[in-house]
């Protein structure tokens, strides 16, 4: 699957990403978004790991952001399981050089979009930390609608914090 999109590309991931990768992930404003098993500091070879595992699992939905044929990010989908078959839930982060330019906005949408065309979906979530508002603008420009506010749902970094929870249906 590779969508060759006006801003970047979002493709499958190849053993050669690591550098790349390591280098735009080793960012402490990105850790500071994400879930605790991101690593940080995020070294070479967290990177050789994060590629091994993903390249060798058959359905993962987890693919590379490509700028000018660099390794730059990172946006998945991860399906529901039990009784949440027709769900699926995504996640994103970007290269802190190219934030701002409209590029995560124009993938969660295109990559959206191919989920609810190619997989019997009919919901895709994500949730942002509070203090996250870029993150917010991006699903809501990405045509998410906010669902509300988990209160005291995330411990980062010693901190209790809120996050909002955004969902597409179809
Ligand atoms: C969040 C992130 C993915 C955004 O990617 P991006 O490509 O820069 O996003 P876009 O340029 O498409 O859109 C960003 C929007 O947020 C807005 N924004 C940025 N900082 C903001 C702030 N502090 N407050 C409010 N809005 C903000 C921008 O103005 C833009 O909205 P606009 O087009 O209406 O002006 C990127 O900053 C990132 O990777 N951050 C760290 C990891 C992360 O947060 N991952 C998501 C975890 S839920």
């Amino acid at each position: 699957m590779q969508l060759v999109l006006e801003r970047c590309t979002i493709r499958p991931w190849r053993l050669n990403d690591a550098e790349s990768l390591a280098r735009h992930a080793n960012n402490s404003k990105i850790w500071l978004t994400v879930r605790d098993r991101f690593p940080h500091p995020y070294t070479i070879q967290d990177a050789h790991e994060f590629l091994q595992q993903t390249i060798s699992e058959e359905s993962a939905l987890k693919f590379c952001i490509e700028i000018q044929t660099a390794a730059v990010g990172v946006i998945g989908v991860q399906p529901g399981e039990d009784v949440h078959p027709h769900t699926a839930t995504v996640g994103y982060w970007l290269g802190e050089e190219f934030w701002g330019r409209g590029i995560m906005t124009e993938a969660v949408t295109v990559l959206t979009d191919f989920c609810f065309k190619n997989f019997p979906l009919r919901r895709i979530s994500a949730e942002v930390f509070a203090n996250n508002p870029a993150s917010a603008r991006v699903l809501e420009k990405a045509g998410f609608t906010f669902e509300g506010c988990l209160k005291n749902n995330v411990l980062k970094e010693g901190k209790l914090l809120d996050s909002l929870l955004y969902a597409r249906t179809k």
